[in-house]
């Protein structure tokens, strides 16, 4: 019925907003910086929200995946919800957890408000908090302007090294992240002074943003000597923030790997873990790190647009018309297309899936070739493959698979010592674990493999939360590798360039 519409409210955040009835909660929380980390599968757990008020009818995909104790206190899958009455709704994912067991961290209670943000090459988020309590009080996210001088971060090298074009990205950053952070600090209870502000991002985005030079990262070995943690007062940006708080973009770990991947550290514990632990965050860069207590080597493997659908000739982002899932069943391909429309083209998660598809129904052969001379693998008209397609995601996979061993052998382990993997950043939440497995992109057993979400902003808030954290001796703990200037990288990327047989 038109104008029907029923009001949800979010806690601790304290928005209301209304909906038309019947609205799935993944189509509305989203806007509200909630992430779906599986793409709402109903693989993960990590979209639960807890009923306050309402009601919302057990799915037989809850009931499979949430024991029957958290089903009784109220917890839900946002991804499986829809609003048909009015409800109140506390997020899990805005308690601050611990990836290594999920559980909530422990923390000495500060003062006042903190603010985190993930700065990303395409969007930006960013969290208010309370000291006192750990609470998640306000979430604002924006796109990030610099996009419009190139969407990758070689892109923004490049404009950066045109006459006055570092200092335009270092400007459209700073004013866009000064607007986020008034929006948050207003959100703030009574005009409460905000104590700090947390900051990470890759090397690029820490360099612009801090107005670093950027010439070192344009060019071989991709090495800078300005990574480190950069102090700046809020003042001295031009952002009036309640009680001037220092923002402290946290140091990169060395090349292209920033402090993204430092957070990803923190947020699955891997500098306190025993047992050898992994984090990769794919897209135009595949960032890995692997590591324990002992020891964390860290590297950047250049894997091209493909994770992101770019150069792919229907490529297109994760988007309604986009297949994102493809499967072969007895001896048919099955596409799943974003928003239940005819498709339009391929995102990266159906491109893994397409090509795992293809291998199995022998339409694409281990060498990468499409069998019996065809020039298209055909999905879902009119959307299909083509023979450069499939090389373009060799090449992204040999890349980052060649990378995991480069690291692996630095560390002097195998594959199979590594206890977990944490797939970080949107593409490898949305990628199927066991279709990555078929291509080589990651030789893990499913089961050790996590997706973990935004790693990157839940390390910023574990830094806000402990003051006393020794970034110092961490940091000096991992060794970056330059995989472009280490001899034995281009042997194995050529090697990992085929499928692995069945
Ligand atoms: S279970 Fe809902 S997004 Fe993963």
């Amino acid at each position: 019925m038109p104008g029907d519409t029923v009001r949800i409210a979010l806690q601790p955040l304290g928005e209301t907003f209304e909906v038309p009835r019947g609205t799935p909660l993944q189509d509305v929380l989203f806007a509200y910086g909630v992430e779906f980390p599986c793409g709402g599968r109903g693989r993960c757990k990590r979209c639960r929200v807890k009923l306050l008020e309402g009601a919302l009818p057990v799915t037989p995909q809850e009931a499979a995946l949430l024991s029957a104790g958290e089903l009784a206190e109220g917890w839900r899958l946002a991804c499986h919800a829809r609003a048909d009455v009015p409800l109140t709704l506390e997020i899990a994912q805005w308690d601050t957890a611990i990836l290594a067991d999920d559980s909530t961290f422990e923390f000495t209670p500060g003062e006042g408000l903190a603010i985190a943000v993930d700065l990303g090459t395409t969007t930006l988020v960013g969290q208010l908090l309370d000291l006192s309590t750990g609470h998640v009080l306000a979430v604002r996210t924006a796109l990030n302007p610099q996009a419009v001088h190139g969407s990758d971060i070689m892109s923004r090298v490049q404009f950066g090294l045109t006459p006055g074009g570092a200092e335009t990205l270092t400007r459209l950053i700073r004013e866009r992240m000064g607007t986020l952070i008034a929006e948050l600090a207003a959100a703030g209870a009574g005009n409460c002074p905000v104590r700090d502000i947390a900051i990470v991002g890759n090397t690029v985005m820490h360099h612009l943003f801090c107005g670093i030079d950027v010439e070192p990262l344009s060019h071989v070995p991709f090495e800078t000597e300005r990574g480190g943690l950069e102090v700046i007062p809020a003042r001295a940006l031009g952002w009036d923030v309640p009680g001037d708080p220092p923002v402290r973009f946290l140091p990169c770990l060395g090349g292209f790997v920033g402090s993204d991947i430092l957070a990803g550290i923190l947020a699955t514990k891997m500098h306190e873990s025993a047992a050898l632990i992994g984090l990769i965050d794919l897209g135009t860069n595949g960032e890995i790190v692997f590591g324990s207590r002992e020891r964390i080597v860290c590297a950047s493997a250049a894997a091209g647009p493909a994770f992101e659908a770019g150069r792919i000739s229907m490529g297109m982002r994760a988007a309604t018309g986009a297949i994102a899932e493809v499967e072969a069943v007895n001896g048919e391909l099955r596409c799943r297309v974003l928003g239940n429309v005819e498709p339009r083209g391929i995102c990266g998660s159906g491109l893994v899936d397409a090509a795992a598809a293809g291998l199995e129904l022998g339409a694409i052969l281990p060498s990468g070739r499409l069998a019996n001379g065809e020039r298209t693998f055909r999905l879902a008209p009119p959307v299909a493959l083509t023979q450069g397609d499939i090389r373009e995601l060799q090449l992204a996979k040999a890349a980052v698979a060649a990378g995991i061993q480069i690291v692996l052998k630095e560390l002097g382990a195998a594959p199979g010592d590594v206890e977990r993997l944490y797939l970080a950043g949107a593409f490898g939440n949305y990628v199927n674990r066991a279709s990555a497995r078929r291509i080589g992109l990651i030789g893990f057993p499913d089961e050790r493999v996590k997706q973990a979400g935004n790693t990157a902003l839940l390390g910023a808030k574990l830094a806000l939360f402990d003051p006393g954290l020794d970034l110092t001796g961490l940091l000096s703990r991992v060794r970056h590798i330059s995989l472009a200037s280490d001899a034995e990288f281009q042997e194995i990327y050529v090697g990992e360039m085929g499928f692995p047989q069945r």
